[in-house]
């Protein structure tokens, strides 16, 4: 009987949380300093991931748009999305929504037809020559100035009918949803389907779902676990249907995956949760079958339920209607020629296996990653 580690490179998989800047892998990196004739980092360009221990949202934040800076040319862009849609076809990922953060490029002073053009090329020859589809999420920055948010509608005009999805990420603190409610009516009114970070362990997580859900009404929520905390909210997600993002990444110093026990609380009470890299290159979960992998084997997840997660991911993409019955009917279909013995892995689907979360909050320093 294949196990589930066949089971998980095989089936067809999706990813909505993902951020393409966060796919810059050591060996791209290095190479696009040496083509751009910038200072080379110092990074192991034969490691698949970077990987490092961070404290803090904060502390992750300032590695991540550090290393984007290598990030110039309209190659450069390209040669980013076409690799991480190399390892979607690879890894059988079939749909993949990729969120960029305009905001750093162009005040690094890079044009808009740079970064949109290299990453929709890649894009198109993905579809085109692997058959794996993709859609593009534009995401503010919500620490940065408001005012900055505005001008993204127009510069992004020209390509907005390749642009899906509108999102909020990066540092949280001091960040509410709330400060971006016009922002997000503008982006309601332009026809953007909606979503935000509500990152983990934040100040005032809870208050920031209940903000995405209420004052927003977004369809989806990134991260958003801490939604464990009031049952009513559970509540909501269930009623409207709306899918979580959730990313049980982990360090290197981490046991495994971080975030298990919340995912399968959530899981179990019924919410569309799903299991999303992030940042993969900066992870040491690094890309979703590996991550896939230790969420199963960690978090006593069965083939059943390993479908489920993957069936959700489909039904809360921002893909057509059409589109996700397309992808819906893959699945089913890898489901069918699976033999019926092969139903449950060996592991048992209990939390018992589960690593201890090594907070959050051990130690007392807070991580929210
Ligand atoms: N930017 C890139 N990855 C992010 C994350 N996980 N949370 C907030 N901002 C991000
Ligand atoms: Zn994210």
């Amino acid at each position: 009987m294949a196990g589930p580690e066949d089971f998980i490179a095989a089936i067809p998989k999706a990813e909505l949380h993902l951020h393409i800047e966060g796919t810059l892998g050591p060996a791209l990196r290095v190479a696009l300093a040496r083509r751009n004739g910038l200072p080379v980092p110092d990074v192991d360009p034969d490691a698949d991931t970077q990987g490092y221990d961070y404290a803090s949202l904060e502390d992750f934040l300032a590695i991540y748009y550090a290393g984007m800076d290598v990030l110039r040319t309209e190659r450069d862009f390209y040669d980013l999305a076409a690799t991480y849609l190399r390892r979607c076809r690879d890894e059988n990922t079939i749909y993949a929504e990729l969120s960029f953060d305009p905001q750093p490029h162009l005040a690094r002073g890079i044009a808009a037809e740079a970064f949109m053009g290299g990453i929709l090329a890649a894009v198109d020859e993905a579809r085109r020559d692997w058959g794996v589809s993709s859609n593009l999420i534009l995401c503010v920055n919500r620490d940065r100035p408001l005012d900055e948010a505005w001008p993204l509608f127009d510069i992004l005009r020209p390509w907005r009918d390749r642009i899906v999805g509108f999102g909020l990420d990066s540092a949280e603190h001091g960040n509410p949803p709330r400060k971006f409610a016009e922002v997000f009516e503008r982006a309601r009114a332009e026809g953007y389907r909606l979503t935000a970070h509500c990152d983990v362990d934040q100040e005032n997580s809870i208050d920031h779902i209940r903000e995405c859900l209420d004052l927003l009404r977004l369809e989806r929520i990134d991260h958003g676990v801490n939604a464990v905390e009031d049952p009513r909210v559970v509540e909501a997600l269930i009623a409207r249907d709306i899918c979580l993002t959730v990313c049980p990444t982990f360090r290197p110093g981490d046991p495994g995956p971080r975030r298990l026990r919340r995912l399968r609380q959530l899981f179990d009470a019924g919410v569309r949760v799903t299991v999303n890299t992030d940042d993969p290159a900066l992870f040491a979960s690094g890309y979703l079958t590996n991550l896939l992998r230790a969420v199963q084997a960690q978090g006593g997840y069965s083939r059943a339920e390993i479908a489920t997660l993957m069936r959700n991911a489909f039904l809360g993409s921002f893909a057509t209607e059409d589109e996700k019955a397309a992808m819906i009917a893959q699945l089913d279909r890898f489901l069918e020629s699976r033999p019926p013995q092969a139903g449950r892995f060996d592991t048992s689907p209990s939390s018992e296996g589960e690593v201890p979360e090594r907070s959050e909050g051990d130690g007392g320093a807070v991580t929210n990653r």
